[in-house]
């Protein structure tokens, strides 16, 4: 069985890859890249994997790359809504015209019916694959810990943690689990047609910064504001103004609860209760 992942370049991609390529032959694994020179797609090629382009822009790569292969991994790019169609059904279309046999998509959380600004997107790219006909898998990903290094860094340089969530929780996880649970999906039987809500332990911005103490030895105290407060500090802080919006919003989605959600599908894809995030804190942070 050939498996192409796209976005193989990409913090997610790579990672499906090196689970992959732990429990099967590198010539059946096919890393999807835009630019097929870089340094990353030679490191793949120097390991035995084929790289070949694809760009969900450039429907022509996708048929092309697609060839013989019978379960491509779709990674979401971020777009407007006009973007997102294009490229799905630009990747929905190769998939037909080349006999894919399964799509797995990485979604986010209960895409299929969330109010979380981000999940609109993600929807629309779902029905695409759904009304394909082609067998689908969704792996609805949860906020990455990543996705806090940044922030982490500057309370550790002595900043609170400031958050406008309340109490709203967000099941964090750490994406090599995501990673190794899709590698399960690709390399598995009996998903087709399935959505995975890959979330891990729901904990609240006290809960997460709690976590962060414990690990660091700091005590970073948590601020809480209003969304003005904290849209005026992040511009107070020279974000611009789009991120700042997007921002925002996040922390009104998290505190309506839409980052909230159920979370034993991962432990059940990964056949292991999924890394803490402490245990993903410790990782990152050392
Ligand atoms: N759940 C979360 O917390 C969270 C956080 C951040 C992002 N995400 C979403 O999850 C996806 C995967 O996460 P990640 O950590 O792997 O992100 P990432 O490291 O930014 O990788 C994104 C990948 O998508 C590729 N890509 C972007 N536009 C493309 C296009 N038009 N055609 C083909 N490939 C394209 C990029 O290729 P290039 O290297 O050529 O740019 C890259 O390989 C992201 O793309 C984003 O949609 C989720």
């Amino acid at each position: 069985m050939k498996i192409l992942v796209t976005g193989a370049s990409g913090h997610l991609g790579a990672k499906i890859i090196e689970y992959l390529a732990e429990n099967m032959p590198s010539s059946n694994i096919i890393a999807g890249v835009r630019d097929t020179q870089s340094e990353k797609a030679q490191k793949f090629t120097a390991q035995g994997i084929e790289v070949r382009e694809t760009d969900f822009d450039k429907k022509d790569t996708l048929v092309q790359a697609f060839q013989g292969i019978d379960r491509v991994f779709i990674v979401s790019t971020f777009g407007d809504v006009e973007s997102s169609i294009r490229q799905q059904t630009h990747a929905v279309e190769a998939a037909k015209e080349t006999g894919v046999v399964q799509m797995v998509y990485s979604s986010a959380p209960r895409a299929d019916v969330s109010d979380f600004f981000l999940a609109g997107i993600h929807r629309v790219r779902e029905e695409i694959m759904k009304e394909s006909g082609i067998p689908y898998v969704f792996v609805r990903n949860n906020w990455y810990v990543e996705n806090e290094l940044a922030t982490i860094q500057q309370c550790l340089n002595g900043a609170p943690w400031v958050t406008s969530a309340g109490e709203g929780k967000v099941g964090w996880v750490y994406r090599p689990d995501l990673a190794e649970a899709t590698a399960h999906v690709l390399t598995g039987e009996g998903h087709d047609n399935k959505a995975y809500e890959l979330s891990g332990e729901n904990l609240t911005q006290q809960q997460f910064v709690d976590a962060i103490n414990e690990v660091t030895g700091n005590h970073i105290p948590l601020l809480t504001v209003d969304d003005a407060s904290y849209s005026d500090m992040l511009k107070g802080a020279n974000v611009p103004e789009d991120v700042a919006a997007l921002l925002v919003m996040t922390q009104q989605g998290i505190r309506a609860g839409g980052l909230e959600n159920a979370h034993s599908d991962l432990e059940i894809l990964l056949g292991r209760k999924p890394t803490s995030v402490q245990e993903a804190l410790q990782q990152l942070l050392s």
